[in-house]
Order: structure tokens, then C-alpha cells, then sequence
């Protein structure tokens, strides 16, 4: 298994300059942390510096969106070259918000994760129920649907670079995460379903994240779980303290 995975996903928040100041502190804080892969995901506009800043640590770049096609008459999308220009080696796919605010559908994600696969950029794609879906007991059927539509047309091997993030809708950014035990059930669901698509041993290669309200105090909890190959953490991620504080307790758990 590849080592756990903490991403920082800073949606639309910072100036260059404030995410510059955050690259540096995170950058300087993690020095000597090598056991988890660190990935930092400004908005685009901070893309060129913080991709200066992460150069030659253990940091990597992320996008926070794509467009699917290589280039063309697409007013305000932003293509896989770009992104790969600018040194980002990861994309977030289907965030919730993406989906919930700006429309997307399964089938856009499809499009999205296959472009960053035909451009070498590793896709992080984003799985979740809202609280009405849990409470009809939905769950299960939702994320299958996300997932088996994602990655229709995704070769055998390719799960390898892809990593999924079970992100309970109604968990983010509300201060409530999800339980370990909903976690585990979720996650194992999440790896069940990728073996029967991809096969045993490619399907254990991918990383299955959680994000929903993570923070430094509940990471040592939500680490232990089983199946969480790492984390996404969106508001704990814009203080450099709490984001360094819970890569330090995701290594050690
Ligand atoms: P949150 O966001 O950590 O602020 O809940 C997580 C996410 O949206 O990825």
C-alpha cells in the first residue's frame, strides 16, 4: 500500500500573498515528515507560487477543479495542460460542492477523472450522501451509483492512480463528522465495490480518504479506522498549525 494521504483543499479562500504565507508555514512545519504524502489545493489563482513553494520539498500541487477537454472555446475552464504546467500532480473530482452548488453530474465527473488520467494527473475523486439520502438508507446506493459511473470506462490497472475521498455531505464543513463506525462501514463498501470492478489486487492499491469536519482533535480517531488511507481536510486546513497537527497524528497513528 502506498503511504496515507493528507490533502488540504483550500476551496476559494486566500489572496497569492495569504496562500503564499500558508505554503511556507505548512512547508516549514512538515519539514521532516515523510511518512504521509502532503498535498496542498489553492485556489487557482495561487497555483503558479504555492507551486514554487512546494517544489523540491515532500509537498505536492493540486487543482481543485478540471476541464475535460484539451483546449477551446470553454470560457472560465481550466484544462488538464494548464494544471500540469503549473506543477499539480493531483485534482480534486466531484467535490460536493461541485456537484450540490454548480450542478455537476455524475456524468461531468466521468469526463473530468478520465482527463486527468489520459494527462497523467491523478485524479482525487469525491463520494458522499447527503442527510436525507443516510436517513432513507440510501447510502449505499447513491455511492455505488457515483462510483460505478465515475469510472466507467477506467482500465484495470489505472485504479491504481486514482484516489477515492468518502465525503459525507452532511459532515462538511458542519463541525459534526461522521463515526468511525459509519466510516468503516462506508469505507469497506467503498473497497468492496472496487474489487469487484478492478480486481483484488489493483483495487487495493487505491487510497480511500475521509473528509468531513477532520480536525487535529478527532484525527487519532478518525486515523484508526479501518480502510482510511488518509485524509481531506478542508477548513483545518487554513491554519498551517491544525494542518501540520494532524499530518503529525495521522504518521503516528
Ligand atoms: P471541512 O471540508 O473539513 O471544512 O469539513 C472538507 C471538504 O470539503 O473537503
Amino acid at each position: 500500500m502506498k503511504p496515507p494521504l493528507v490533502v488540504g483543499n483550500w476551496k476559494m479562500h486566500g489572496t497569492q500573498n495569504q496562500a503564499v504565507a500558508l505554503a511556507r508555514d505548512v512547508r516549514k512545519g512538515l519539514r521532516r515528515s515523510r511518512k504521509v504524502q502532503v498535498v496542498l489545493t489553492p485556489p487557482f489563482t495561487a497555483l503558479a507560487p504555492v507551486g514554487k513553494i512546494v517544489r523540491g520539498s515532500s509537498l505536492c500541487l493540486a487543482a481543485q477543479n478540471i476541464h475535460w477537454e484539451e483546449q477551446g472555446a470553454f470560457t472560465g475552464e481550466i484544462s488538464p495542460e494548464m494544471l500540469r504546467e503549473l506543477g499539480c500532480r493531483f485534482v480534486i473530482i466531484g467535490h460536493s460542492e461541485r456537484r450540490h452548488i454548480f450542478g455537476e453530474t455524475d456524468k461531468t465527473i466521468a469526463r473530468k477523472l478520465a482527463a486527468c488520467l489520459r494527462s497523467g494527473l491523478r485524479p482525487i475523486l469525491c463520494v458522499g450522501e447527503t442527510l436525507e439520502e443516510r436517513i432513507k438508507g440510501k447510502t449505499t446506493r447513491v455511492i455505488t451509483r457515483q462510483l460505478r459511473v465515475a469510472l466507467k470506462g477506467v482500465v484495470k490497472g489505472a485504479i491504481e492512480k486514482i484516489e477515492i475521498a468518502y465525503e459525507p455531505v452532511w459532515a462538511i464543513g458542519t463541525g459534526r463528522n461522521a463515526t468511525p463506525g459509519q466510516i468503516s462501514r462506508v469505507h469497506a463498501m467503498i473497497r468492496r465495490r472496487l474489487k469487484k470492478l478492478f480486481g483484488t489486487r489493483p483495487a487495493g492499491q487505491a487510497r480511500i480518504l475521509y473528509g468531513g469536519s477532520v480536525r487535529p482533535e478527532n484525527t487519532g480517531e478518525l486515523a484508526s479506522v479501518e480502510e482510511v488511507n488518509g485524509l481531506l481536510v478542508g477548513g483545518a486546513s487554513l491554519k498551517a498549525k491544525d494542518f501540520i497537527s494532524i499530518v503529525a497524528i495521522f504518521s503516528r497513528t
